[in-house]
């Protein structure tokens, strides 16, 4: 069995580079991720015009969750908005130069956020009133969508007269998304319901928005940690990865009575609140999401992982969570228990990254900390001998993002060892056996 030796310190280098935490503004696993934000003009009004604005979240693995979007822009003339439908501003301004009229909105710079679902119809348009809540693409392309209607007047009354808003701000200044600037673009076309007619918008333009980590948070959400079937050592997540530990500010202890899973003795635990502030589980790495990357079994021709997702946070519940990662191997994975999965193709000349989603109904939600908080998987993956090898660490991921934040890794140089006399024959003995349970996990599922 020819196995190719990455030298050492080429691998660590690799690593090292790879590991180089939050350097950068976009995703390397995504580097195309954007929102784009389309704004169609439909019609022309007397003083203004009606535009449809809809959001396309082409993030492979990252969703707005809730309290959801807030769109904000800078008007460059006076206008305002009358009225809107499928999401309100959540100021209205000073709009007492009107008498009669009241618009909606009469602020220059609007934030604008969406409806709560199980508003009437006749406020809805379509792909609104989410609460502001957007799938990712790679997850759900029909949910990855969000739209809303607006009315505006004083502005211009034609392509000529009409000027691009500035300055767009999606969840708000320095939070999360850039926006580029307003570029005017060929104008939609939309395909009437039974594909027979189609119209056209009278003028469009689009804004792209781009994600970065760096504007969100300082620390990471999240934090990977180790173990393998040839080690009995846990390499856990590095100490203080998502902040130090302080006994005062987490939860060190909580009882659950089995029969009813009811939380008998916390302080603070059932204290509602109205804020997202997270109530941690104490540990020394403070990160409200733990993955646990498990090397499960070796095969002749497979080997096997198992993932485990954990919520230290007994305040969240994370509804249609994504985690995604890196490893050279994904580019043959041969099946996956009880996650959804689907390979991601950043560069066409590599497949070596995927993302894991749960299953509509079954796993879908992360539940809050305690006996229910956490989510796991098993994969099979096809050994590629050219470069396959437990050694040095190869077996673990170079990368994981858990909802698109890219979570603190072990040191490089730490991973469980593979023991160094049992090199050759761990691999052979353990091929008869292995290949049994194999196969017969294989029928079982
Ligand atoms: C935004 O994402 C779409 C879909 O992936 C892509 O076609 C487009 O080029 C991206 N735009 C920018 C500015 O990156
Ligand atoms: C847009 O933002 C830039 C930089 O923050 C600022 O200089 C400019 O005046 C703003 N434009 C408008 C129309 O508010
Ligand atoms: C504007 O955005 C829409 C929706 O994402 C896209 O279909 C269209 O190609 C974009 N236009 C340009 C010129 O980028
Ligand atoms: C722990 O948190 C409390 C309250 O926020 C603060 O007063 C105290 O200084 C913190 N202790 C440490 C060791 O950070
Ligand atoms: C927090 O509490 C644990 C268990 O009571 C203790 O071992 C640890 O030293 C404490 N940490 C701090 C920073 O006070
Ligand atoms: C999480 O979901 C469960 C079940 O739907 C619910 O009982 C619980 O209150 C939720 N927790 C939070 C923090 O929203
Ligand atoms: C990567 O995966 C995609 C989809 O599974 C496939 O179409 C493509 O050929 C693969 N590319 C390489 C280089 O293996
Ligand atoms: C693994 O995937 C690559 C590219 O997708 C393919 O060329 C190779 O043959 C696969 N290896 C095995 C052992 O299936
Ligand atoms: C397991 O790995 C650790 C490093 O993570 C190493 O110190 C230890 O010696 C290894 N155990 C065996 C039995 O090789």
């Amino acid at each position: 069995m020819a196995i190719t030796r990455i030298p050492y310190p080429v691998f660590l280098a690799v690593l090292f580079v790879m590991i180089l935490p939050h350097a950068v503004a976009y995703d390397p696993l995504d580097p195309n991720g954007n929102i784009t934000i389309k704004w169609d003009i439909m019609s022309w009004t007397p003083d203004g015009y009606v535009a449809v604005v809809t959001m396309f979240n082409f993030q492979m693995y990252r969703h707005i969750t809730s309290p959801g979007w807030t769109l904000g822009w800078t008007w460059t003339k006076k206008e305002i908005i009358w009225s809107m439908v499928g999401a309100q501003a959540t100021d209205q301004g000073d709009c007492s130069k009107f008498k009669i009229n009241i618009p909606h909105c009469c602020k220059r710079t609007p934030a604008i956020v969406d409806l709560l679902p199980g508003v009437p119809y006749n406020q809805q348009i379509a792909n609104c009133c989410k609460g502001g809540v957007v799938a990712s693409w790679g997850q759900d392309p029909a949910a990855a969508v969000s739209s809303f209607q607006l009315s505006v007047g004083l502005s211009g009354t034609s392509d000529k007269t009409v000027r691009l808003p500035k300055n767009f701000t999606l969840l708000g200044p320095g939070r999360g998304y850039t926006c580029s600037q307003a570029n005017k673009v060929p104008p939609s076309v939309f395909l009437s319901s039974d594909g027979r007619r189609t119209t056209q918008a009278m003028m469009t333009w689009n804004v792209t928005c781009t994600y970065s980590q760096l504007l969100v948070a300082k620390n990471p959400s999240c934090c990977v940690s180790f173990s393998s079937f040839y080690n009995d050592t846990i390499v856990p997540c590095p100490t203080c990865a998502c902040g130090c530990q302080n006994n005062s500010t987490c939860v060190i202890e909580l009882l659950f009575c089995r029969s009813d899973s009811k939380i008998l003795s916390v302080v603070g635990v059932n204290t509602p609140t109205n804020d997202n502030t997270p109530l941690l589980q104490c540990t020394d790495n403070m990160c409200p999401i733990r993955v646990h990357w498990h090397v499960k079994q070796n095969y002749q021709l497979y080997w096997r992982v198992k993932i485990a997702i954990t919520n230290f946070n007994y305040r969240m519940n994370y509804s249609q969570w994504t985690l995604a990662a890196q490893h050279p191997n994904l580019n043959n994975v041969t099946q996956v228990f009880s996650f959804d999965y689907k390979p991601l193709v950043p560069y066409p000349s590599t497949n070596d990254s995927g993302m894991f989603y749960g299953i509509k109904y079954y796993n879908d939600i992360l539940m809050e900390a305690g006996p229910d908080g956490n989510v796991q998987s098993e994969l099979i993956l096809q050994k590629d001998f050219n470069t396959f090898t437990f050694k040095e660490g190869w077996a673990f991921p170079r990368k994981v993002y858990f909802n698109g934040d890219e979570c603190a890794m072990p040191p490089p140089d730490v991973y469980p060892y593979l023991p160094s006399s049992a090199h050759g024959n761990l691999v052979s003995s353990l091929i008869p056996l292995a290949s049994a349970i194999f196969m017969l996990l294989v029928h079982w599922q």
